[in-house]
């Protein structure tokens, strides 16, 4: 027997388990683990000494966007394409994303949204990928077509909004859209931010003169999440506990929430970010415009906030952590950060700044140099639950003989770098022109990213060395060891 590829002398790493093993790979599964040292004389095409470091199955950045029109504030345009989108991800050791297929609001058909971003992406992907509906408007049409999305596309998820002018929907609107997603186990990710609030919020500070990059933080002040995380899960079991996923949560009130409402056993699951781990409120208030290079909402928070934040991911109340990667440029007037600039506010307004930061090569290295999580437990979050939550699991997600693509990161020896990788933009593969973390210390990075079988990122030996057009589309199915919870029984008028 010849494999294609044969990793020797590896730590595989999982959800649950850490051991030394060997890996065969045929026909880009993953075909045996093995006792270290048992493949060191396997035949093979190809074969990897990982020299001690970490293998971990392919992370799976399950929140990105790319190529989408201007509905973050502002009139930005995305930096990245699925090209250069896909290119940085592999380079930061992932082998999935999921992005978005946007619905507008004044648009009815959520099956030609996704066709149209189909072409978008199709032949361009260096890593696999799906997308999620973002869904902009409840309508009849969009609602009907919901079931064709899940099972003739296998698109198992949609997101919400609560605020943003483009997309921000209204309280029953929201129901509507979480009770035929209950129909068709498709699971509802929500932006909880009361955008009503904080439109009247931006209209004061606009009054006053407030309108530089730091007074986004204060049009966006955490109560305004928490109550809308509140509302999101109170709206949720109404509708018969209809299972919710709140994204890039930032507020320690929010997550306790979200802890609350787990503990009373409703299906809330909930993500995190890189930016409100790493990122605080203080980053808005750089000199000058520089502080628009943050801008993103929620906003990063105090800097005190990010140890319940880190706890969040410890003990489960975030089950996935992603990179919300949403680039602009900053120093582009015409789509990027600046196109805020106008001959009317010369130095920017913060209400028309797009709202986004770049990090999907970044997350895994940022979270894995932090060492603050056990590297089972960063696994979980990483990869393992979003291939669960979005229907992706056992294919991606685990390292499962026979069953799971060979999708992996292997990551360098610990100690490699003695505290000597520093991050720049100008390591990085994405097109945006920053990096909000720029000048931290590192720890590690992903030395090799394997997508199934294939090795697509080779750090030491020509860097991306996979090809445009590799990445294919996976569809999706239902959540895992959700939705086998949920009453069957349903939504009853009468029960109310
Ligand atoms: O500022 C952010 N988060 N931009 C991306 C859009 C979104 O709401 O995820
Ligand atoms: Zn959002
Ligand atoms: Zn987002």
């Amino acid at each position: 027997m010849t494999y294609d590829l044969v990793i020797t002398n590896g730590t595989c790493v999982t959800a649950s388990d850490i051991a030394a093993l060997d890996i065969a790979i045929q026909n880009g599964k993953i075909a045996l683990l093995a006792p270290s040292g048992s493949l060191a004389g396997a035949s093979a095409v190809q074969v990897i000494d990982a020299e001690g470091g970490y293998i971990t199955p392919g992370g799976i950045d399950c929140h990105v966007h790319l190529q989408e029109p201007a509905m973050f504030g502002g009139k930005g345009r995305s930096a990245d394409n699925y090209e250069s989108g896909t290119r940085s991800a592999i380079a930061g050791g992932n082998t999935t994303i999921i992005a978005f297929a946007p619905l507008q609001k004044d648009e009815i058909s959520p099956l030609a949204a996704v066709h149209a971003t189909h072409a978008l992406a199709r032949g361009n992907c260096y890593c696999d990928y799906s997308f999620h509906l973002l869904m902009g408007n409840a309508s009849a049409t969009a609602l009907q077509e919901l079931p064709r999305l899940k099972h003739e596309e296998g698109i198992s998820s949609v997101k919400i909004y609560m605020t943003y002018k483009a997309l921000q929907l209204r309280d029953n609107e929201i129901l509507s859209i979480l009770l035929t997603a209950r129909a068709h186990e498709i699971l509802t990710m929500i932006h909880a931010e009361n955008g009503d609030v904080l439109d009247w919020l931006t209209d004061q500070l606009e009054l006053a003169q407030k309108i530089s990059p730091k007074y986004h933080s204060n049009s966006r002040p955490p109560i305004l999440e928490a109550e809308a995380t509140n509302r999101a899960i109170a709206l949720s079991s109404l509708v018969a506990n209809t299972p919710i996923l709140l994204v890039h949560v930032s507020d320690p009130q929010a997550a306790l929430r979200i802890r609350e409402a787990q503990t009373q056993g409703q299906p809330v699951f909930a993500e995190t970010c890189p930016q409100y781990l790493f990122l605080t409120r203080d980053d808005l208030d750089r000199p000058g415009f520089e502080g628009a290079k943050y801008i993103c909402s929620p906003p990063p928070r105090r800097k005190e906030d990010q140890g319940a934040i880190w706890r969040g991911l410890q003990n489960g109340t975030f089950s996935v952590l992603s990179s919300d990667h949403c680039p602009f440029s900053f120093d582009d007037e015409e789509k990027g950060k600046k196109s805020c600039i106008t001959r009317e506010h010369p130095e920017g307004h913060f209400r028309h700044v797009p709202n986004g930061l770049p990090g999907v090569e970044t997350r895994l290295p940022l979270v894995v140099s932090a060492s603050k999580l056990r590297l089972t437990e960063f696994v979980a979050v990483a990869s393992t639950n979003p291939a669960k939550l979005y229907g992706l699991y056992p294919r991606k997600g685990a390292l499962l003989p026979g069953v799971s693509d060979a999708d992996l990161t292997i990551w360098y020896p610990e100690g490699k770098f003695g505290g000597d990788l520093t991050l720049k933009n100008d390591m990085l593969h994405h097109d945006a022109d920053y990096t909000p973390y720029e000048g931290r210390k590192l720890g590690n990075w992903p030395r090799y990213t394997v997508l199934r079988g294939k090795v697509v990122w080779d750090r030491d030996n020509g860097g991306v060395v996979g090809e445009k057009g590799y990445g294919k589309f996976v569809k999706r199915g239902s959540a895992v060891d959700v939705w086998d919870k949920v009453d069957e029984a349903g939504f009853d008028l009468e029960e109310l």
